[in-house]
């Protein structure tokens, strides 16, 4: 049987990686994968963390202790994660006036312990458990935006889903959001399906990925409102918290607002969280799952939920790694950690933010003045013929969607890309 195995397409994304490996050019650059690299093209460790860790490294007891974590991940983490989340990130704090000015539902959330929370791998362990979860319990279909994360499809197939189902996120010709286009899609779609199952939905929280476009709150609040009526499930992927405005809490704008109580819910929301991006613990693999039940739900539903998000955990990986878990708690619970943390964010904001204008002033190019894009990435709009001769001819790498991720440009290689994008533009 496993000579009849067909060759499976390489990663969208992390396969680029494996090609720029392979590519002998002394002046390659790799723009593919949403990682935060310095001007000398590290990934280098934030201050905040590099600190959190040193301190663990004094704590014998912290870092020898190799033994299992629970299936759901220790308590400590679990809550400092939510404490940040649904505290923290949902009160309304002088710094975001004017984005937040609703009483703090979320400390309710935690309150009325209707929040089952899990550690999880990262991002794409959480979407990983939160689809497989739902595809034996609540849906198997799902609304993904068009342009989308490469990885979101693939994670929801392998996960049980069966029905995906596109909504209008960006125009390619005007370069701009489709927000009109994407509340009618919902609507066309939803009211011509007949049968009981609910649709779920996929919601960058913010710095989209790939086109670094996001809702304004006005149109967020149209959006959210529309899939309360249609009773869809929110699944909120926020990988990117903080990396829109360098403000941690400004950008849980999405979470906020899903969980005015307003909105019923029925089938809960869903959170699927990462501290890969906002605290560079890429390869730790910590982030969060958090189902929040219904207000009308009785405390059985969260107990139930709670132990089949624990037969999930287990029949995967048993439970989740420890040490980047214990660096995140320590930057959560520790307040000048904490506090330093919010400087590390701003500071790659800042660059990230540099390096576009620098673009922008390289390039009289209307893509990079105009754009309102924001986050890790810049969406050039290339067609992929253009990603390809790029890599082909250039060796510069981009992903398939013409997405570009910005900090791996830097001193060295930023007149190369430049002059290779003007020249490209001209042929
Ligand atoms: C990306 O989009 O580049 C990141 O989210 C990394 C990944 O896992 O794909």
């Amino acid at each position: 049987l496993l000579n009849q195995i067909e060759l499976a397409p390489p990663d969208k994304i992390l396969g680029l990686t494996e090609a720029f490996n392979r590519d002998p050019n002394p002046d390659k650059v790799n723009l593919t994968v949403g990682i935060y690299k310095d001007n000398s093209g590290k990934v280098t460790t934030l201050p905040a963390i590099a600190r959190a860790q040193r301190i663990i490294d004094h704590h014998d007891v912290l870092n020898r202790n190799l033994s299992y974590l629970p299936i759901k991940g220790g308590k400590d983490y679990a809550d400092s994660v939510k404490n940040f989340l649904y505290d923290e990130s949902c009160a309304p704090s002088a710094k975001s006036a004017g984005y937040q000015n609703t009483p703090n539902y979320g400390k309710d959330l935690l309150a009325n312990n209707r929040i089952s929370f899990t550690q999880t791998l990262s991002g794409t362990g959480a979407l990983a458990i939160c689809a497989k979860f739902l595809s034996l319990f609540v849906s198997k279909k799902v609304f993904i935006p068009n342009f989308s994360w490469a990885n979101h499809k693939n994670i929801f197939s392998s996960n049980g889903f069966k029905e995906f189902k596109n909504y209008s996120y960006y125009d390619a010709k005007t370069g701009q959001l489709t927000v009109d286009q994407w509340l009618k899609d919902l609507r066309a779609q939803v009211s011509a399906d007949s049968s009981k199952e609910p649709s779920c939905i996929i919601l960058h929280a913010c710095c989209h990925n790939p086109t670094g476009l996001d809702p304004t709150r006005e149109d967020w609040d149209k959006i959210i409102d529309t899939i309360n009526e249609l009773k869809m499930i929110p699944i909120i992927d926020m990988a990117y918290q903080g990396m829109e405005s360098g403000d941690l809490i400004k950008d849980a704008y999405v979470l906020r607002k899903c969980i005015d109580p307003k909105y019923v819910c029925d089938n809960g929301i869903f959170l699927c969280q990462s501290f890969a991006k906002n605290m560079g613990l890429y390869g730790e693999r910590v982030g969060s799952l958090s189902i929040v039940s219904p207000s009308n739900a009785p405390p059985t539903v969260k107990e139930a939920v709670d132990s089949q998000l624990k037969r999930i955990i287990r029949s995967i990986y048993s439970s989740p790694p420890g040490y980047g878990s214990r660096v995140a708690n320590l930057v959560l619970t520790d307040p000048e950690l904490k506090q330093q943390w919010g400087k590390d964010v701003q500071n790659m904001v800042a660059r990230l933010q540099g390096i576009r204008n620098d673009l922008a002033g390289n390039l009289d190019w209307s893509a990079v003045n105009d754009s309102q894009q924001h986050g890790m990435f810049f969406f050039t709009g290339f067609p992929l013929k253009t990603v390809q001769k790029l890599r082909d001819e250039y060796s510069i790498y981009l992903t398939d969607d013409g997405r570009l991720s910005l900090s791996g440009i830097n001193d060295s290689n930023i007149e190369y890309v430049s002059d290779t994008f003007k020249t490209i533009r001209q042929e």
